[in-house]
């Protein structure tokens, strides 16, 4: 196959959901029409569970299995889809908001039940702030839920999106008969059990005639006319470039666990999807097209042997081919690697490959050589741009319990922080380390893997910060060097170098941004 036809069939997506809406579920029926597993359970297993929440050790575990589910492949209607994992657990928010970096489009999963919950709604924001192609999944339609217009109003409002629903509920819950197809123009009955016969499809163009009367009854014939109506009198029409610039977000519904309407999505997203999309680099906008190779780093897995501290550095491949054995420029270290053995991912498994594909993801074991947004090029010096650090919401102090580690302390800190796993904050007035992240959770996995991992020990002390505000770079003018020296007690190197404010509460940001209005403060590491 030409390498144009390669690029052509590839979708490369991530699944975004509240924890609990259903997005293993929907994972895992997408992997069943793929093929590409043979029983529903496969990818569930490896799920982090919410009763782990507390045992930091079984997390652990646990994340050491999910790297053969952090790259779901297969392929479907001849097209190589690339599902990439994107943790719902909240502790690693931070995993997700980097692999969105990385995919072309995403599956927004919502209960019905539930509507929109406070993690779609920070992981939707980051989207839209980047003009992701969004589908959005309605699930759990056999179960009581909120009326589907209302639910479309609160995705709109909530969520800042505007829809354009390609499926219709025929009622819901206990009354829930099946799916109209707008995109199709198809009905889908619902059966109870439909996972043995999901092609139970009826062609339906037009929804006037009165074979609808004796499909689904009277009542739920003339609530689906009218709510047909309502749907085209008050939604706009489906614009695939709209929806392919992030401008609109079709809706489908069904319900992943009863294997119900997600053909339908299935089918509409290998259509409409976008193959690998071009990426911004700090130099130029890079082609997928283009024959030289690039790619960036947005994940990187540790600890599969801690003995040896392998580690697993996943490549996004934004142009070009990657081919094993050849030399490839690492461009912030100025030097070439050679990759013998690059791992692709499939369902349950991963492989060595001789060539991958833009959209394609490789694993290159690592020893230590990458961190989070490296690039690799053909040669080119190519930065890519776009693996931003939030705000932490936990700060501690990080100290040496064993004075005779500290050469292991710092190695530890160092490389256990290019994962990604914790941001690091070195303060300007004396020097003192400074762990913040994103969930409390990951101070024990920090302290656990310093110790088996690198021999060392370490103890925590709190450190009361309300937000982490990076400050645009230094200039000359007099309030710049009142700030810096008022505030020397709250100011902290990251771990690029940038200076960064850590303010102890909202009202003393609010004052400093009052008292010194041209120093730019900002809530993410990346600003123009
Ligand atoms: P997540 O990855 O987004 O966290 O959600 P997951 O797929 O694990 O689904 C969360 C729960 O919702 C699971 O139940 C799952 O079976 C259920 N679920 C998913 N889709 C549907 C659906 O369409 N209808 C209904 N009624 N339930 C659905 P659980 O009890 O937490 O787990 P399990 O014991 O079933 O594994």
């Amino acid at each position: 196959m030409s390498f144009e036809k390669e690029i052509a069939r590839r979708r490369t997506f991530g699944i975004i959901s509240h924890p609990d809406a259903g997005k293993t579920t929907l994972t895992e029926k997408l992997l069943l029409f793929g093929g590409a597993i043979q029983e529903a359970g496969a990818v569930k297993n490896n799920k982090i569970k919410k009763t782990a929440t507390s045992d930091f050790m079984e997390i652990e575990r646990q994340r050491g299995i999910s790297v053969a589910t952090s790259v779901l492949a297969f392929i479907y209607n001849d097209k190589k889809i690339n599902i990439l994992d994107t943790p719902g657990h909240k502790d690693f928010a931070e995993d997700t908001f980097r692999t969105l970096t990385a995919v072309d489009s995403v599956i927004v999963v919502i209960d019905v039940a539930k509507g929109v919950e406070e993690q779609t709604e920070k992981l939707v924001e980051v989207c839209r702030m980047r003009n992701i192609p969004m589908l959005v999944f309605i699930n759990k339609l056999d179960r009581e839920g909120k009326d589907a217009f209302d639910l479309l109003d609160e995705v709109e409002q909530k969520l800042g999106l505007t829809v354009t629903p390609l499926s219709f509920p025929i009622g819901m819950g206990y009354d829930f008969k099946g799916i109209y197809n707008i995109y199709e123009k198809n009905i889908n009955l619902f059966s109870g059990n439909s996972k043995s016969n999901i092609e139970d499809t009826i062609a339906f163009d037009n929804i006037d005639s009165p074979e609808l009367e004796k499909i689904i009854g009277e009542n739920a014939a003339s609530d689906l006319r009218d709510n047909l109506e309502l749907v085209n009198g008050v939604y706009p029409e489906f614009d695939k470039e709209a929806y392919l610039n992030g401008k609109q977000q079709p809706v489908f519904f069904g319900s992943a666990l009863n294997n119900f309407g997600v053909r339908e999505l299935l089918d509409c997203f290998v259509q409409i999807a976008p193959p690998p999309r071009p990426k911004k680099a700090e130099e130029r906008i890079v082609d997928a097209h283009e024959k030289d190779f690039s790619g960036f780093v947005f994940k990187i897995h540790a600890n599969m042997d801690p003995k040896h501290r392998d580690r697993l550095a996943f490549i996004k491949i934004v142009s070009g081919t990657f081919e094993r054995n050849k030399p490839y420029l690492h461009v912030r270290h100025g030097k070439n690697l050679k990759f013998s053995s690059p791992n692709a991912f499939f369902a349950e498994k991963k492989e060595i490959v001789d060539i991958s594909y833009p959209g394609d993801i490789v694993g290159l074991h690592d020893t230590g050589n990458f961190k989070i947004g490296d690039t690799l090029t053909n040669g080119e010096e190519l930065n890519y741009k776009g693996i931003p650090s939030f705000s932490p919401e936990h700060f501690r102090y990080i100290n040496n319990a064993d004075p005779l580690k500290s050469k292991q302390l710092y190695k530890g800190i160092d490389q256990l922080m290019d994962e990604g796993v914790a941001q690091l904050f070195t303060l300007e007035l004396n020097g003192r380390k400074v762990i913040g992240t994103v969930g409390a959770l990951q101070y024990e996995v920090i302290q656990y893997r310093l110790e088996h991992e690198y021999g060392a020990k370490c103890t925590y002390e709190n450190f009361p910060v309300h937000k982490a505000c990076w400050v645009a770079p230094e200039s000359d003018n007099d309030e710049f060097k009142e700030f810096k020296r008022v505030k020397q007690k709250f100011l902290a190197i990251d771990k690029r170098g940038q200076l960064v404010f850590l303010a102890d509460s909202q009202f003393s940001l609010q004052m400093t941004q009052q008292k010194y209005p041209t120093v730019k403060l900002h809530f993410t590491s990346e600003f123009d």
